[in-house]
């Protein structure tokens, strides 16, 4: 787990520089004046007890300047390889935002961890549009840095059931 955390950390980095690298002003003139979204991360952190049920994993979200978002992750314990599972994010009232199931499209493994999954949602977004999962369906755009709208990833196999929080990094 703590390699796996690493890595996580380690892309999100990767992620922090290349927007906060100069690179291109022209590029990111077009990008800004196109889509005018800029890059964003954020995570689930499905490590504490008890909050987290059964399941240990981390979850990130990547979202970039055309407000398409990358989520990606994996968990290695929680999952009986014998039930469906499910993954959702949930508003702060528990209705269901988006259900990334399908697109996620994780695999289960014998040991009741996953595969490293990673699917780009072009349908959602983190901060762009008002609809961002970060901002709670309200305020676009606005100064959110820290926190999070209230939204929520939710993992589901068989009878249990977790949700953490969805916060910026
Ligand atoms: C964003 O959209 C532009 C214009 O359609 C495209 O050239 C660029 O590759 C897209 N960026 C990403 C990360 O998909
Ligand atoms: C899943 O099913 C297999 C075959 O029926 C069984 O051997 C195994 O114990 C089950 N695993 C769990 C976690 O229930
Ligand atoms: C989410 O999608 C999965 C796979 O398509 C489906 O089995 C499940 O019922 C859906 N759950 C909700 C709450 O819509």
């Amino acid at each position: 787990m703590n390699k796996l955390f690493f890595l996580i950390q380690v892309f999100l980095f990767l992620i922090t520089i290349s927007a906060a690298l100069p690179a291109d002003d022209k590029l990111a003139n077009i990008f800004y004046e196109r889509n005018n979204c800029q890059c964003a991360t954020a995570f689930a952190d499905f490590d504490s007890s008890p909050s987290s049920g059964p399941f240990r994993g981390f979850v990130a979200f990547g979202q970039d300047e055309n407000g398409s978002t990358t989520i990606f992750g994996a968990f290695n314990r929680g999952f009986n390889p014998n039930c469906t599972s499910e993954f959702l994010i949930v508003d702060s009232h528990g209705h269901v935002k988006y259900n990334v199931t399908r697109g996620l499209d994780v695999h289960i493994t014998s040991d009741g961890g996953t595969e490293a999954f990673s699917h780009r949602f072009s349908n959602i977004n983190l901060n762009c549009h008002s609809n961002g999962i970060l901002l709670g369906g309200h305020s676009a755009r606005s100064g959110n840095r820290g926190y999070s709208g209230g939204s929520r990833f939710s993992a589901s196999s068989g009878d249990h059931q977790a949700t953490r929080p969805i916060q910026k990094t």
